[in-house]
């Protein structure tokens, strides 16, 4: 029998509203019917049925199939996530803010209230947050406060084709994790009775590509499952011969497309930022010789230091007589689908960060321009052929093609692992014993151990200190934690925040322009400091906030303008900042002391973290290190290039043609005696 719902009641006298869509619910409209026309949304009964059913899923799915974006919302709505938050994880910071955006606005809700993101030094959420994008990198953080993640009832591992280190470490926990909450409930879901489990876990594993054996047995039983995706032909041409410079190939490929094929955006990949910025500034220049009759070109760059929001232009539709031109890097291969893109131009390179290791400690972080695997070549063109066939010029001839290493090596099996090991001790984890899907190199492994062990974080037995401790409840890496521990006993943490926070940004401080290379020396010296690098960031840091108290916005940004300053990086130094202090009350340390005009105690701090770069002054003329014995460089870009002087530390090796240390301060000889015997006593 129906029941008839009880007609509501009249309010006093009120006129009938007669109420015309608003444009932002017309804009919500909009996006409900784009949602329901995704690839994935046709199968979403069956999916639900499946997740609840099932507690370890792996879900594949195509590129821009709708996995990331309605997954979430589908676990929501079906009330399958009642007990707890939804947690998606990304390789990239960028990914997680951009998806949250999109997903708040799906949603109509504000973005940090039932849908937000978390990432380094970036956060937007709430106690009302359901749906929270995270880096995976913030939620292996958030074991070592919730080592259960008691409060997440599904955590989605997002991009697990990239295998990043902090990807892998975390389906390695959610394994433990699971087991432990959700009592002897096999993966399937049966075995003892719920009520045993008051707080199950569910996981959910998406990915790209095809590859899903891995997962599969990691989690022995996992159901597997495929999402029929929507890709039409993309037509590949190879260039006939290697290209040496991909950029201007690249730009001259762009305008071949831009005159002789129909309307459709372009997607460049190229390696990294640098590239792109001068990819940037290259077909801005012949745009302007464009005929008048031609479609005008909009450049959307899209890469991982890009701030939350930044690059929002990039997902709207190319304005009428407009061609957009999207530079991005393998960012937009598989972790956020732009839309309109017709024509794909790869340059076949990326930016791989490796770590060669020395079993002394000395290991070397390199961050190298690779050729790209035929997996990503693959991905790439399929960016072509999402709305309609499509076209993809590879930069890079068909035998270099076939060359290429089928799939990337995992993270875990080529990066530092100082950090994770840290963190994984902080919650008494043991990196050697955790089961992992690939073990990292054992040299590797010990070139960590002992990077730990000289800053003092583990002692003889391998056992965690209270300054590995205090170390780890910064998210910084260890060297960076241990120079602002150092600080306190130096009597200046408030100066080391200041050049901790500049380094810790994602966008450069100092501007470089080839074209203006004079201009440029002039207005650095001004800020040059003796004692090298780091001071002279002190140095610009006090003289921003100087200009910040008494200028206004505009003059501020002029100020940057013509000192070449990326005021962005001074603006996102001073939020990093603000959450290095909390860090620091929390420890109790005083984050306001100072030592005023003094450099040598912000030196000694700096030492005592960057106690693995340290080298010294060669009859030569060059630099040996004290530790792996490498011969190095300084940079041309530092303070201290053209300077001799007997002992230097630096942030970082960069490696070219030869080795140059990036970063450079010079140290006292006696200091580095004293910090030998400090080590010993230990
Ligand atoms: O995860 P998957 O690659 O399967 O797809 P998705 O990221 O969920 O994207 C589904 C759709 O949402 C795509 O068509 C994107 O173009 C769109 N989207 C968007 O317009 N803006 C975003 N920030 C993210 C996604
Ligand atoms: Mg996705």
């Amino acid at each position: 029998m129906k029941t008839r719902k009880p007609l509501p009641k009249k309010q006093n006298n009120a006129l009938p509203l007669v109420s015309s869509p608003s444009i932002a619910s017309l804009k919500h409209i909009a996006l409900q019917e784009q949602r329901s026309k995704l690839p994935i949304a046709k199968g979403k009964d069956a999916l639900i049925r499946e997740f609840q059913e099932h507690d370890v899923t792996v879900l594949l799915g195509e590129t821009g199939s709708g996995k990331t974006t309605q997954i979430p919302q589908y676990l929501l709505e079906s009330g399958i996530a009642r007990g707890g938050m939804i947690a998606v994880t990304q390789p990239r910071k960028v990914a997680a803010t951009s998806l949250a955006i999109r997903v708040a606005a799906e949603q109509n809700v504000t973005l940090g209230t039932s849908v937000g993101y978390s990432v380094r030094f970036d956060e937007r959420f709430s106690s009302e947050t359901r749906i929270k994008y995270m880096t995976d990198g913030m939620i292996v953080r958030e074991l070592m406060s919730d080592p259960l993640l008691s409060k997440y009832s599904v955590v989605i591992v997002d991009e697990a084709h990239e295998r990043s280190l902090r990807t892998d470490l975390l389906i390695a926990n959610l394994k433990t994790i699971q087991r432990q909450r959700n009592g002897f409930r096999d993966v399937k879901g049966k075995g003892k009775d719920k009520a045993d489990a008051p707080n199950p876990l569910k996981i959910i594993i998406m990915s790209a590509t095809l590859d899903a054996e891995k997962f599969g047995q990691f989690f022995s039983g996992a159901k597997i499952l495929y999402v029929q995706g929507r890709q039409h032909p993309v037509k590949i041409y190879h260039s006939s011969q290697g290209q040496i410079d991909y950029v201007d190939a690249a730009m001259r490929t762009f305008y071949q497309i831009h005159t002789d094929y129909p309307p459709g955006d372009v997607l460049i990949f190229l390696p990294g930022q640098e590239d792109i910025e001068s990819l940037e500034r290259t077909i801005e220049m012949y745009a302007k010789q464009l005929p008048q009759d031609s479609l005008s070109v909009l450049i959307c760059p899209m890469y991982a230091a890009q701030a939350a929001g930044q690059n929002s232009k990039v997902f709207l539709p190319a304005p009428p007589k407009t061609r957009k031109c999207i530079l991005a890097t393998n960012i937009a291969e598989t972790s956020i689908t732009i839309p309109g893109v017709k024509y794909v131009i790869d340059t076949g390179k990326c930016k791989e960060k490796r770590y060669l290791a020395r079993n002394t400690g000395g290991g070397l972080d390199t961050l190298l321009t690779r050729d790209i695997t035929q997996s990503s070549a693959m991905q790439r063109a399929g960016r072509a052929g999402r709305e309609g066939s499509g076209h993809c010029f590879r930069l890079y001839t068909e035998n270099a093609f076939k060359a290429m290493p089928l799939s990337a090596e995992p993270e875990i099996m080529r990066c530092s692992l100082s950090s994770s090991l840290l963190q994984l001790k902080c919650i008494g984890q043991d990196l050697e014993k955790l089961e992992l899907m690939d073990q990292p190199a054992e040299e590797s492994m010990k070139s960590s151990l002992i990077v730990l062990f000289l800053l003092g974080a583990l002692n003889r037995e391998k056992e965690i200190t209270a300054v590995g401790r205090q170390m780890a409840s910064f998210p910084l890496e260890p060297v960076y934690g241990r120079a602002i521990i150092a600080s306190k006993d130096y009597d200046c943490v408030h100066e080391v925040l200041d050049i901790v926070s500049v380094l810790s940004a994602s966008s450069k401080l100092f501007v470089e322009s080839f074209e203006q290379r004079d201009a440029v020396s002039e207005a650095r010296k001004k800020f040059r400091h003796v004692c090298g690098d780091h001071l002279t960031i002190l140095n610009v840091v006090k003289a921003y906030q100087e200009i910040a108290q008494s200028e206004g916005k505009s003059d501020r940004k002029e100020w940057c303008r013509r000192h070449f300053l990326n005021e962005r990086a001074l603006l996102e130094a001073s939020d990093i900042r603000d959450q290095l202090r909390q860090t620091c009350q929390r420890l109790g340390i005083d984050h306001s002391i100072s030592c005023g005009d003094k450099e040598d105690p912000i030196i000694f701090s700096l030492g005592h973290g960057l106690a693995m770069n340290i080298a010294l002054l060669q009859p030569d003329g060059t630099y040996k290190q004290t530790i792996g014995q490498s011969i190095v460089k300084i940079h041309p870009s530092s303070a201290l290039c053209d300077k001799k002087t007997p002992a230097i530390i630096y942030d970082e090796l960069v490696y070219t043609n030869q080795i140059y240390a990036r970063g450079v301060s010079r140290i006292p000889k006696s200091f580095i005696i004293t910090l030998g015997a400090l080590k010993q006593q230990s």
